[in-house]
């Protein structure tokens, strides 16, 4: 057989799902059933109305292609939402209805990246920027977001980064997996860097609703960054939505727009139809739910933050956004002399708990480990329970 593409090898994965499997083969294995307190998606399923929604446009034959970049009805609803924190009016044209939040990350960074490019990662981060990235060719410049800074870096430390060869910036605010939110100040750091060595920014802002303090601020609320920006966004993670796959890219730059629509075209044709009036009916029917979900991420927030700081050798900062809650284990680490992955793979066998390490998401994660608060606050109790027993028989030993 001839062999496969160069680029093949470099393409990575979400790590996250390698753990899982192998969770599902202990669970089967052993009979234990454990308590999932890793989970990187909403924990209640999609409200009624967006259900019903779906079901109505099937009813109503919507059942045939839209155009590629989306239903103009449900653009102009994006453009709409989108504008209410920028610095300028979004209109339909600068939208781009695609499969997800991931497509805008594979189809920005393609229309962009060529071998020898740089881009600025955070790290730790949503595994898929690296990936792509090395995929295409380019490579990836990490930049530290740690604990001790509220998982935000500084303007020297970003500006020590950049390079001739630098072209895009990932951005992501609030964050996956630290739950960090960039400040005002660094983001218009970020902006101003931006501009001076003429670069583009990635900014995935797909938790935008799940700011618990404070309000969320989006790097196009500064002048000279819609045109150079692509807005990543959809419903899955704020309409619970997750397995609809629709998300959208959002660019003053015509040229980046046209890109993205011409790949997207070459690989979709269009997001299905149906989805389209599903999130039509997310963005502009009733809220109430919403509203709900998000005050309960916030509830759970607090009840995990308090029952982890509880066990010996974790703590953890109270996170300002998303749903998850980066942990410090570094004194477990080194009391056992084991890695995060060691230590989360001891916790799930022995105290029959999923949470991720910290490594899943870059190197800079090595000290951390990653718990989710989707769940209910019943099996958040249990399984910090669980946790804490498990860790309070080994750490007197
Ligand atoms: C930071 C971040 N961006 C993008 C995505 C992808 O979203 P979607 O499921 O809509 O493709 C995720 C999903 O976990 C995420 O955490």
């Amino acid at each position: 057989m001839k062999s496969f593409s160069k680029r093949m090898p470099n393409l990575g994965t979400e790590n996250a799902f390698a753990v899982i499997t192998k969770a599902k083969q202990f669970e089967k294995e052993s009979g234990v059933k454990l308590v999932y307190l890793q989970i990187g998606e909403p924990g209640f399923d999609t409200p009624e109305n967006i259900k019903n929604a779906t079901i109505a446009a099937v009813k109503d034959n919507q059942t045939h292609y839209t155009p590629t970049p989306g239903l103009p009805v449900l653009r102009e609803a994006i453009a709409a939402e989108t504008s209410k924190n920028a610095c300028v009016e979004y209109e339909a044209k600068d939208v781009i209805v695609v499969s997800g939040g991931k497509p805008v990350m594979f189809y920005m960074m393609n229309a962009l990246l060529d071998p020898g490019d740089e881009v600025i990662v955070p790290n730790p981060s949503y595994p898929i920027y690296g990936s792509v990235t090395e995929y295409l060719g380019a490579t990836v410049v990490p930049i530290a977001l740690r604990q001790e800074n509220d998982f935000n870096f500084t303007i020297e430390e970003l500006e020590a980064k950049i390079t001739p060869n630098t072209k895009l910036i990932m951005v992501n605010s609030p964050q996956n997996p630290t739950g960090g939110v960039y400040t005002r100040e660094l983001l218009a750091g970020i902006a101003e860097l931006a501009k001076k060595h003429d670069l583009w920014v990635l900014s995935d802002e797909i938790y935008d609703r799940m700011v618990h303090e404070g309000e969320h601020v989006s790097i196009t609320n500064f002048e000279g960054m819609p045109e150079r920006t692509v807005i990543l966004n959809g419903c899955s993670k704020t309409f619970a939505m997750t397995g609809y796959r629709i998300g959208w890219a959002v660019t003053k730059n015509a040229e980046m727009a046209a890109y993205i629509e011409q790949l997207a075209c070459n690989d979709t044709s269009c997001v299905n139809t149906m989805t389209q009036y599903a999130a039509l009916e997310a963005l502009t029917g009733p809220q109430e739910q919403v509203e709900y979900m998000l005050q309960e991420y916030k509830n759970r927030r607090d009840l995990m933050v308090g029952l982890v700081n509880e066990i010996p050798g974790m703590n953890c900062h109270s996170p300002k956004g998303a749903f998850y809650l980066m942990v410090n284990v570094r004194e477990l680490l080194d009391k056992f002399s084991i890695t995060s992955a060691e230590l989360c793979d001891r916790i799930m066998r022995e105290a029959h708990v999923l949470i991720l390490p910290g490594t899943v998401f870059g190197h800079f994660g090595e000290d951390l480990v990653r718990f989710s608060y989707v769940s209910s606050e019943e099996d958040i109790r249990d399984g910090l329970a669980k946790i804490k027993s498990y860790i309070e028989s080994v750490y007197q030993t």
